[in-house]
């Protein structure tokens, strides 16, 4: 086994930060050291088989985004990014363990959803990858399936109260399944929007000849998202399953869930990078049909109503407890393209798996969370959210050696199409000034990212076997 000695850096945990060296053997961390330490006289930095100079910078737990879809067949194509260049992406970005979901479609056995996506990923990845499961069709028999999945690795599922007649569950079937999840103690994750409003909304916004991709964001009002997302939460404390509700970009859907929080209710939420910093009418409503690159759902919401100061205030109080990306890329030539002339055929996605670790340090940047927050909200917690935790989400003796030194001295302009590695022909974090620089990125003690330089190889990422939520009150 080959030693990494990671030297002079400040590490930073979700609880503090300090001078320390990060000691790896092989795949695995074995000690954090008071810099200058020797072992039996002699210096570790002379020793190791590799050294890395941190110093002037951050050593962090590699992040996890736990929401990703990778090749997903949605709108009649497939996400952009396959695992082998998505999680290539991560790499760069500094993000070692993604978390995508197996899509159970109408009519599927979900036992063989998950197949299909093991024979995706499997061989693929350049980083750790676990799943959740999409249950897209909730009937007796996957409901029984659901059963047999935490012995599959797999803890969590979602569901959807949004579009009907793909992936949509009424409340019966929502109702079933959370019985499920309360009894096994599997988190319920859920797509909170009233779909069958929506699409009223939807129609009625075309036979007006509104067909711009604006009118998407139109469509899926903040009322819809609250409804769902109280009518989400009043069922789950009904049946007593933890609840997960994903991609929280409306307020309003945030004061439901701290105000079932304050209550005790075993429920969480996750915000994402594009509700953080992008809006209704700067992206959406760009001119012509350029807006369709930010169409995703929930969608962008208005600027005027405020909704970014709210979502980051919630990060900060705990009341949203992580960010994941929803990286669901489609290409603008081929894929959003289709919704020309209706925004309703425009794909839902936006890609920003390689961008998160760098956007979420913004808020580092510009005063609005801690250091600590930053890895918290990026790693620390996704890890224990999702039963990685001890092996990932932190730097300890034992764990696994996903680590990234960050530069906080250093700047990264995402530019056009080829400043990123994802398999998009565009960007929509064009023109954004990043302060912080992912400098090396190690995935089990491998260095994978070093400066500048892919050192990754496919299929060295392995299906990580979670555990039941770590993070349940
Ligand atoms: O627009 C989105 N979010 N696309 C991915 C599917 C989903 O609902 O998460
Ligand atoms: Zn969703
Ligand atoms: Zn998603
Ligand atoms: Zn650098």
């Amino acid at each position: 086994m080959s030693t990494t000695f990671i030297s002079g850096g400040t590490v930073v945990s979700a609880t503090g930060r300090g001078a320390a060296d990060v000691l790896i053997d092989g795949e695995r961390i074995v000690a954090l050291l008071e810099p200058g330490t020797t072992v039996l006289g002699s210096d570790l930095a002379a020793t190791a088989d590799t050294v890395i100079d941190a110093t002037g910078k951050y050593v962090i737990p590699g992040g996890i985004d736990a929401h990703t879809h990778m090749s997903m067949p949605f709108g009649g194509t497939n996400a952009s990014d396959t695992f082998e260049t998505g999680t290539r992406a991560a790499a760069w970005g500094g993000t070692t363990t993604i978390v995508d979901f197996a899509v159970q479609k109408f009519g599927e056995r979900l036992e063989d959803s998950l197949a299909t996506w093991h024979a995706m990923a499997g061989g693929e990845c350049a980083v750790d990858y676990a799943f959740h499961q999409i249950v897209g069709d909730v009937n007796s028999a996957s409901l029984s399936a659901i059963r047999g999945l935490q012995d599959e690795g797999i803890t969590s599922f979602k569901l959807f109260m949004a579009y009907p007649g793909v992936f949509y569950s009424d409340d019966a079937q929502i109702l079933r399944a959370m019985q499920v999840s309360a009894d096994t103690g599997l988190l319920t994750m859920m797509h909170a929007e009233n779909g069958p409003a929506i699409d009223v909304l939807v129609e009625q916004l075309l036979a007006q000849g509104k067909t711009d991709p604006y009118y998407h964001g139109v469509a899926r009002a903040w009322q819809l998202e609250e409804e769902a997302t109280h009518r989400a939460i009043m069922l789950a404390q009904l049946t007593g399953a933890p609840l997960y509700v994903v991609h929280v970009s409306a307020k309003q859907a945030v004061a439901q869930l701290a105000a079932a929080r304050d209550q005790g209710q075993n429920v969480y939420g996750e915000t994402c990078p594009q509700y953080l910093y992008l809006s209704l009418e700067d992206q959406l409503g760009a001119p012509g049909f350029e807006g369709a690159k930010w169409v995703c759902s929930t969608p962008l919401r208005s600027k005027h109503e405020h909704h970014q100061d709210e979502v980051w205030q919630a990060l900060r109080t705990n009341d949203l407890q992580m960010v994941s990306t929803d990286h669901c890329p489609f290409c603008m030539k081929g894929q959003k393209d289709m919704g020309i002339g209706d925004f309703s055929k425009i794909p839902n996605g936006i890609g920003s798996v390689e961008h998160r670790m760098d956007l979420m340090y913004q808020g580092v940047v510009s005063g609005k969370i801690t250091l600590e927050r930053w890895v918290e909200i990026t790693s620390t917690t996704p890890a224990r959210m999702f039963g990685m935790y001890g092996r990932k989400g932190v730097l300890a003796p034992g764990a696994d050696a996903d680590i990234v030194v960050y530069d906080p001295n250093g700047h990264t302009s995402i530019g056009l199409e080829k400043t990123h590695h994802m398999n998009l022909d565009y960007s929509a974090w064009e023109g954004f000034e990043i302060d912080g620089h992912v400098d090396t990125v190690l995935s089990r003690g491998k260095v994978i990212v070093d400066d500048g330089q892919y050192l990754g190889r496919k299929g060295d990422g392995r299906f990580v076997h979670r555990a039941l939520s770590q993070y349940l009150i």
